[in-house]
């Protein structure tokens, strides 16, 4: 059995930040769930989150995981000494940092797998300069017998480069029959996990240091330099990952796809684009310069310009912008046009229809083949509560219509433009609400000679 402890108690004083470093976001979620994600990924059945800084956000953020409180913050082996629900698993124990975001899944298969064998199995990498983080001591045989935290490093053993990527994974029994061995006496004055290493291979018990050549993989995010250093790792290797499936990305450093996102093929994204969160792109989409999609569905040969869309979907052939906002549960059909500045929330456009200047849509139900003119505004809200209108197949909304909800306009009935509408109009209907125009003779010339 596989089971995870990842700490998350401390506040992350280097960030400056009021927020728990973990839920500092990257590209599109808090540095903490790529962790959930790829321990998943990697069929970890228990996964316990030590929290303690701010643990009421990070309990709320993720409710599929379990907790262990760590009050006050005693260092990282008091951390693990909080999670006694898993004293009594089996199988091998991962314990990771909770700001090393980068970890990918073939990574942790790799350190689940090495352990088999061993009673503890740690992540390390080779740096220039090892700065703050804790030596790797390898003994004559190559054997890994101990690490020092910076902070307690001779002069000698500053200059090690093997550091500790603080990705651990250790038999579960081994791990919890010696945390009671750790003691405070460091120059931190706390306990630390990483002391178990020296425990261990003093028992006999067999220690591995698994190198991983991506430093910035295994790299702990501290301050907003390194969280800035993970997200452009991160954005690299996805971008690059779609550009070998097909994808045109014609500038990858000026866009920024989230993880989940999926795109088909002969997709073309033009600089300075934002994909995220669940987002879907079909084939033969194209995504203009300046678009943010986050959980949006884009079908096949739609062509988005400059323009925003948030938990919608766009159909098949339609173009979207430029400058135009598709949001909250949006359905916009096959081979529509929503064109310049137009906003739609909450709305259902059937296919063929289009809205192509200045307009606004909202907790509509509009049918297929409508019009709209430039201008329009449903007017959703009194204020206290929301209202839908309902237009139906083929209907033509003229310019600078008002639809006063609730209210619904027939199959092909016409809104003359300038119309405060606040009445229901029949199938092939008009409906005209506006006073008739007066014409004054002369008036024009007089006020310009005035
Ligand atoms: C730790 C390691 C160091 C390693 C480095 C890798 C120890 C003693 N040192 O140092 O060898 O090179 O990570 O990034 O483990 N945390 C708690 N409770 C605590 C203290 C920390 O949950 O009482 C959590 C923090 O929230 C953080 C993680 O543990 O997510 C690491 O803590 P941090 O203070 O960043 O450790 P480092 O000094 O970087
Ligand atoms: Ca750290």
């Amino acid at each position: 059995m596989r089971n995870a402890i990842v700490l998350a108690a401390g506040k992350g004083t280097r960030m400056k930040s009021k927020t728990n470093k973990v839920m500092h976001t990257l590209i599109d979620r808090p540095m903490l769930a790529y962790i959930i994600d790829a321990l998943r990924a990697v069929n970890v059945e228990r996964i316990v989150v030590v929290v303690g800084y701010e643990a009421e956000s990070i309990k709320q953020a993720f409710p599929d995981v379990e907790f262990a409180l760590q009050e006050p913050q005693l260092g990282t082996g008091h951390a693990v000494m909080q999670c006694s629900m898993l004293a009594k698993e089996e199988g091998n124990t991962v314990i990771i940092n909770g700001d090393g975001p980068c970890i990918q899944p073939e990574t942790l298969e790799k350190l689940f797998q090495a352990n088999e064998d061993a009673s503890l199995t740690l992540l390390t990498t080779v740096l220039e300069n090892g700065g703050n983080y804790g030596r790797i001591v390898r003994d004559t045989q190559d054997h890994v017998v101990g690490i020092v935290e910076a902070k307690d490093c001779t002069e000698a053993q500053k200059e090690i480069r093997e550091i500790n990527a603080g990705m651990y994974c250790f038999n579960n029994k081994d791990l919890f029959e010696n945390l009671d061995q750790l003691q405070p006496n460091n120059a931190q004055k706390e306990y630390y996990l990483t002391d178990l290493v020296k425990i261990l291979s003093e028992q006999g018990k067999v220690v591995k240091g698994l190198i991983i050549d991506d430093r910035d993989e295994v790299s702990g995010i501290n301050d907003c330099v390194e969280l800035y250093s993970a997200y452009e790792w991160m954005r690299k290797k996805i971008n690059t990952k779609w550009m070998r499936e097909g994808v045109q990305i014609v500038d990858p450093k000026r866009t920024v796809i989230g993880k989940d996102v999926v795109i088909g093929k002969d997709v073309i994204i033009w600089p300075n684009v934002e994909i995220l969160g669940q987002t879907v792109i079909q084939d033969f989409v194209e995504i203009l310069p300046g678009s943010y999609l986050n959980n949006a569905i884009i079908e096949t040969g739609a062509k988005i310009d400059s323009s925003k869309i948030v938990d919608s979907t766009i159909g098949q052939g339609t173009t979207v912008g430029p400058m135009s906002h598709v949001r909250n549960h949006s359905h916009i059909g096959n081979h529509c046009r929503l064109g310049n500045f137009v906003e739609f929330k909450n709305t259902n456009f059937g296919d063929g229809s289009k809205c192509a200047h200045l307009t606004y849509v909202g907790d509509s139900d509009v049918g297929k083949n409508v019009n709209f003119g430039c201008g329009v505004v449903t007017v959703n809200y009194d204020g206290k509560n929301k209202f839908r209108t309902t237009i139906k197949d083929g209907a033509f909304i003229g310019s600078n219509v008002n639809l006063i909800a609730p209210v619904t306009i027939g199959e092909n009935a016409l809104l003359a433009a300038g119309s405060t509408i606040t009445q229901d109009v029949a199938d092939g209907d008009m409906g005209i609400a506006r006073t008739r125009q007066s014409n004054k003779n002369g008036f024009g010339d007089q006020y310009k000679n005035k």
